[in-house]
């Protein structure tokens, strides 16, 4: 079945893990994807694996001319622009005591800022397109609750649960969707740094945190970016089209909400 035929989506941060997946996943489904992240090398890498209907755009969610120039690279190339997934983010951990302005300013401008003005320009692009549209947020368990050492990253997600809320308000008289979708604990690239950062704040070894949390998740292990792809594309599909503001937790049972 393809439930997204036809469809031009544009999905940050999909050079790698989890975005990638969704990229390959609607490619199945039979839209044209924009594989957009700030490393342009592995984005090109990226949409050379998916496909003639995989495209490398240059994108960095800290800057709005950058995102800007994006979306309007999604227009000149396909012609309109249909569904954005909001994925990029950067992780940090530490004692509260020990957080920098700088994580905290970095952190802010990629997960809440970069998700903000990326999705404003594409609802923008979308309003003048008169068809509606779809976007989804990238949120976390970690937006639920706080956890010790993550501070400024569970504050972030948290900012995505509640602008995808607002947003979602705001938006649907245009017609376009805005929701939210919150993993749990997804293996890749991410969730190796994660643990090297537990490592040493935790003094434990490599891979020790993973195996801990992973004995923790109901469904007795981690995720792989397939196991989101389902929801990203329902929530992208007409299926959804009386879907607002939600955020939908894919975790494995962790979360209840
Ligand atoms: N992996 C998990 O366990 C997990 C759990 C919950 C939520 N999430 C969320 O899912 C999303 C994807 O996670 P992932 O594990 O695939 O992450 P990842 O770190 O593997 O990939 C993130 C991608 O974003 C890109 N990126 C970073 N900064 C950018 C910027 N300024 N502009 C554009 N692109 C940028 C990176 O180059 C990378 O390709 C994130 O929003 C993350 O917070 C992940």
């Amino acid at each position: 079945m393809t439930r997204l035929t036809d469809k031009s989506a544009l999905i940050t941060g999909s050079a790698r893990g989890i975005g990638r997946g969704f990229a390959e996943r609607y490619i199945s489904e039979g839209a044209t994807v924009a594989i957009a992240d700030i490393n342009m090398d592995a984005a090109q890498a990226t949409a050379r694996d998916l496909g003639d209907r995989a495209y490398a755009v240059q994108l960095d969610v800290t800057d709005q001319s950058s995102i800007d120039a994006a979306i309007s690279t999604v227009v000149d190339k396909v012609g309109k622009l249909d569904i954005l997934i909001n994925n990029a983010a950067l992780f940090d951990a530490a004692e509260t005591v020990d957080i920098t302005r700088a994580s905290y300013d970095k952190l802010y401008a990629v997960n809440v800022a970069g998700t903000l003005f990326t999705m404003q320009a594409a609802a923008r692009q979308m309003i003048a397109q008169g068809h509606g549209g779809k976007i989804i947020n990238m949120a976390s368990q970690a937006g639920r609750r706080g956890e010790p050492l993550v501070l400024v990253y569970c504050s972030t997600k948290a900012a995505v649960i509640s602008m995808t809320q607002s947003a979602g308000l705001n938006l649907i008289k245009h017609g376009i969707n805005v929701n939210a979708i919150a993993p749990g604990v997804v293996d890749g690239e991410h969730w190796d740094h994660v643990d090297s950062m537990f490592a040493k704040l935790e003094g434990k070894q490599l891979g020790q945190k993973k195996a801990e949390v992973a004995a923790g998740v109901p469904a007795g292990r981690f995720a792989v970016p397939a196991d989101l792809t389902g929801m990203a594309v329902f929530l992208a599909s007409d299926e959804a089209n009386y879907i607002v503001s939600q955020c939908y937790n894919v975790d494995g049972g962790q979360w209840m909400s």
